[in-house]
């Protein structure tokens, strides 16, 4: 996902705004504007980067980028990123606030990325980068309501047919 994020630099940064909305496309986000709601939580908090997340049951955190907040804000959809961790296993999951797919980012995670080394499965991840900025930046998380099917796997897969078209 992070080498795939960086050769969007070269479009992004032409457009010149700043900012970059990343929506994975395996995850579909049923019952709320997510991307709005996150850009809405950037300008109530200087504009900075969010990240949307979602709650998961403990035994799946270890398929998913994974929140460590410095201090619940606002009230308990949003909070502030102290540490965020690829597919950590049960025993080192830091939270069950799971990243779900919607990323709102400054530009400047492109000079994170660049020379950011593999990871977890020999992957070079958004989260190592992410988790790179959040050293040096305010990053915001938000648990968007609604919910997400990941159609990446069967499961969601059909259950993203049935929310959609009502399928039994
Ligand atoms: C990616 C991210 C992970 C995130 C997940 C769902 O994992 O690396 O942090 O939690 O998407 O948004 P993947 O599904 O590619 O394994």
């Amino acid at each position: 996902l992070g080498h795939a994020v960086l050769q969007a630099r070269d479009a992004v940064m032409r457009d010149g705004c700043g900012r970059i909305l990343i929506l994975l496309g395996d995850a579909l986000v049923f019952g709320c504007d997510a991307s709005s709601e996150m850009i809405a939580v950037s300008k109530r908090n200087a504009d900075c980067s969010v990240i949307g997340f979602e709650r998961v049951p403990m035994e799946k955190v270890s398929r998913y980028g994974i929140a460590r907040p410095k201090r619940e804000i606002v009230n308990d959809t949003t909070f502030i990123l102290d540490d965020l961790v690829e597919k950590p296993s049960l025993e080192n999951a830091p939270s069950n606030l799971a990243v779900a797919g919607r990323y709102l980012l400054s530009t400047e995670i492109f000079d994170f990325l660049d020379g950011q080394q593999a990871g977890v499965g020999g992957e070079i991840q958004l989260t190592d980068a992410i988790r790179r900025m959040i050293g040096v930046k305010e990053v915001a998380g938000y648990v968007y309501p609604g919910t997400r099917q990941d159609i990446g796997n069967p499961d969601g897969y059909f259950k993203a047919l049935e929310v959609f078209y009502g399928y039994r």
